[in-house]
């Protein structure tokens, strides 16, 4: 048996990265996780955490008020952070980016990197945090990899798109993996010869989730200068190049210096669709099917428009203008994103919405969103409908991190 590597989970929600490190590798071993949320009195993701994987070493509070001393000696922490600060359901004129309350939430993972040291580190984000903010973009992300090398990491990150690795759900995230000097994993990130060849053939991402050079791509290098502040206050700050990122969608981070690429998947295997996953129509409950006097309040949302409107508080008149989705969604493709607003029977753009055999149109069922991320199925089955679509949401595809903890289990095993 060889020895296991402690893991800490971050932010578990209802644990999509336990989940996929433990289909990964009998390895990883979760030691300790910790969910709060601070919006509801209800804790029911944690309850559900407990439920599922037992409450021991499960801790549902704040983690800004728990003590490094609380958290057990781990050798890999592992999270998806609140993305509210980045996400598309605001624009990014709107988002605080790391300033914004949530986002500050990135200095508790600090802290507890800098107190409890582990080797390794396994992030999750909205991808849109490559760009953010909009009037110094990617100056958040400059700041999260300045303060990992400045704690002794290299880091590796790549944006994913779980449908492109044939997964069932279109769900672009950034991952990033971290290893502490002295480590394997630093070790072979730092002497690699070629940044490109690390980025497209070698590095953990790229043997988890295969990619080719995006065409017309090329390796851009520079460096994060200052302390933190001056990489707050500095970052892409004046220059016609403010309004790009300067990161692409694969990069490293060698000390100070980043190395960064756009790639493309280059995935052969058999592709998941919407309709693979889907439950047989006639055990689809009466309440998920579109009430006929419904139907054309579906239509409108779903539909393009181009019109005026009034902004009740100001008065002030303007043209909104939206494209079409695609309605109903296409069974033959991966699903779209599932959002946390995705239950509930109220008319909605962004919900799903399938075209049965019979004609009817109906909307999806928590066991199906489920599915769309790779989870058991039943594994929010105590929550009501609309939370268990909203655990959904805020959740990923645990296929990826099953990838990528394969990948990093090579590599922590040369660790030890
Ligand atoms: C993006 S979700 C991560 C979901 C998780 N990866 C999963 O598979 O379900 C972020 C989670 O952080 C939790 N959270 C937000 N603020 C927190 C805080 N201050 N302390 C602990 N957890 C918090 C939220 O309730 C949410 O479940």
């Amino acid at each position: 048996m060889k020895k296991a590597v402690r893991v800490v989970e971050l932010f578990a929600g209802v644990g999509g990265f336990r989940i996929g490190l433990e289909r990964a590798s009998p390895m990883y071993r979760t030691v300790w996780s910790n969910q709060w949320e601070p919006a509801t009195k209800r804790q029911q993701a944690s309850e559900i955490y407990a439920a599922r994987f037992g409450p021991e070493g499960h801790v549902n509070a704040d983690i800004s008020a728990i003590v490094a001393s609380e958290v057990p000696d781990h050798d890999l922490l592992v999270g998806g952070f609140p993305c509210q600060d980045y996400s598309v359901a605001r624009t990014l004129n709107s988002a605080g980016g790391l300033q914004g309350k949530k986002g500050v939430l990135w200095w508790e993972i600090h802290r507890l990197l800098k107190e409890k040291r582990p080797r390794h580190l396994l992030l999750e984000n909205v991808d849109r945090l490559l760009k953010s903010p909009a009037k110094q973009r990617g100056r958040d992300f400059a700041v999260m990899l300045a303060s990992l090398a400045d704690l002794g990491y290299v880091v590796e990150w790549r944006v994913v798109n779980a449908a492109e690795y044939g997964m069932p759900q279109r769900r672009k995230r950034i991952f990033f993996i971290g290893h502490l000097a002295n480590t394997a994993g630093s070790e072979s990130l730092s002497a690699a010869p070629s940044a490109k060849e690390w980025l497209l053939r070698k590095g953990t991402f790229a043997r988890a989730l295969p990619v080719v050079l995006k065409p017309g791509s090329q390796l851009s290098e520079f460096m994060i200068d200052g302390d933190l502040a001056e990489v707050t206050n500095s970052f892409n700050a004046c220059g016609s190049s403010k309004t790009l990122t300067p990161f692409f969608d694969a990069g490293m981070l060698v000390g100070r210096k980043v190395q960064t690429l756009s790639v493309k998947s280059s995935f052969r295997g058999t592709q998941t669709t919407l309709g693979d996953l889907l439950v047989p129509e006639e055990e689809v409950p009466a309440n998920y099917f579109i009430p006929r006097e419904q139907e054309e309040q579906w239509a409108y949302l779903k539909g393009g428009k181009s019109e005026e409107r009034t902004n009740r508080s100001t008065g002030f008149k303007y043209r909104y203008s939206e494209g079409a989705m695609a309605y109903p969604d296409d069974t033959a493709k991966p699903a779209r994103t599932v959002i946390t607003a995705e239950g509930g029977p109220t008319p909605s753009r962004f919900k799903h919405v399938v075209r049965c055999a019979d004609g009817r149109l109906r909307r999806l069922m928590p066991l199906e969103l489920e599915r769309l991320n790779m989870f058991p199925d039943g594994h929010t089955r105590e929550a009501s409908d609309t939370k268990r679509a909203f655990l959904m949401g805020n959740a990923l595809v645990t296929g990826v991190v099953e990838r990528v903890g394969k990948e990093m289990a090579s590599v922590l095993r040369s660790d030890r």
